[in-house]
């Protein structure tokens, strides 16, 4: 019978999971630990894991129903459900901080990466803690952040396709704080460069408080660093953290990520 072994790795998030091999099928109890752990620990790392697509798809299922990636000239050759994350295919590492295609109705309960070839210094993602950052916030700037919604297109990118902004360009409302299905607690959810605008405010202000919001709130102390490791998986809970890459790497090495979203629920305030 397997055994989840499971570790904090920093004092606010994170947490690395041993006594699992990703590349066999789980059963159910361990599915709903897992599940579970991702709701309280929201990063969690699995080492030295060798997947194939197929397997890899298999696994990510655990998560929630794997969905399209809305940059189709990233997907993987013959597996559209995986983006290939990889600077030799025109892409610049997201250095920005944010949070998973909140241009989607559902947007995913979790992003998934895989490190298929890790570069020998730098590289690294970052997760923040967004659920932490909510509990920090003044009173007043709480309640003020439960009354706004944010309006999420796709922000479209030189190289993206018209079929994809066909699919997903169209404006779409989230709530600026929404509450976690699993764990019941409130996070602070935008996306700054998919947020077109917020409720009630210019495009330009918008655009201004969300990049005082993520100064003000995302602190060290709220911060797991995740230097990657050949082999890795990293989950990240895309309802209640923001995420970013260091692209402070060697570009002549390669660095390679594999990454599946999969499908959340609606995001809401109760
Ligand atoms: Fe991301």
């Amino acid at each position: 019978m397997t055994h989840l072994a499971i570790t904090p790795l920093h004092s606010s998030l994170g947490a690395e999971v041993a006594g699992v091999d990703l590349g066999q099928p789980t059963d159910e109890p361990i599915r709903e630990a897992l599940r579970r752990a991702l709701a309280d620990h929201l990063a969690l790392v699995f080492h030295d894991q060798s997947l194939t697509p197929e397997q890899y798809l298999a696994t990510a299922a655990v998560f929630g129903a794997p969905m399209e990636q809305h940059y189709s000239q990233h997907h993987m050759p013959g597996f559209p459900l995986i983006g290939l994350i990889w600077h030799r295919n025109g892409q610049e590492p997201a250095e920005q901080w944010h949070t998973d295609h909140t241009n989607r109705e559902r947007p995913p309960a979790a992003t998934i990466l895989y490190g298929v070839e890790i570069p020998s210094a730098g590289g690294a993602t970052s997760v923040a803690n967004m659920r932490a950052a909510y509990t920090a916030l003044p009173e007043d700037e709480r309640q003020r952040l439960d009354s706004l919604t944010t309006f999420n297109g796709l922000d479209g990118k030189p190289d993206t396709r018209q079929e994809d902004l066909d699919k997903y360009g169209r404006l779409i409302e989230h709530p600026m704080v929404r509450t976690h299905p699993v764990h019941g607690s409130r996070a602070v959810y935008f996306h700054i460069s998919k947020a077109t605008y917020i409720s009630g405010m210019t495009p330009e202000a918008s655009k201004v408080y969300m990049r005082d919001l993520i100064d003000r709130m995302i602190q060290p102390s709220i911060v797991y660093q995740h230097r990657w490791r050949r082999g890795d998986v990293l989950v990240i809970d895309d309802r209640a953290t923001m995420h970013r890459a260091h692209g402070d790497y060697d570009r002549r090495e390669s660095r390679v990520l594999w990454r599946i979203i999969v499908e959340g629920d609606r995001p809401r305030r109760v």
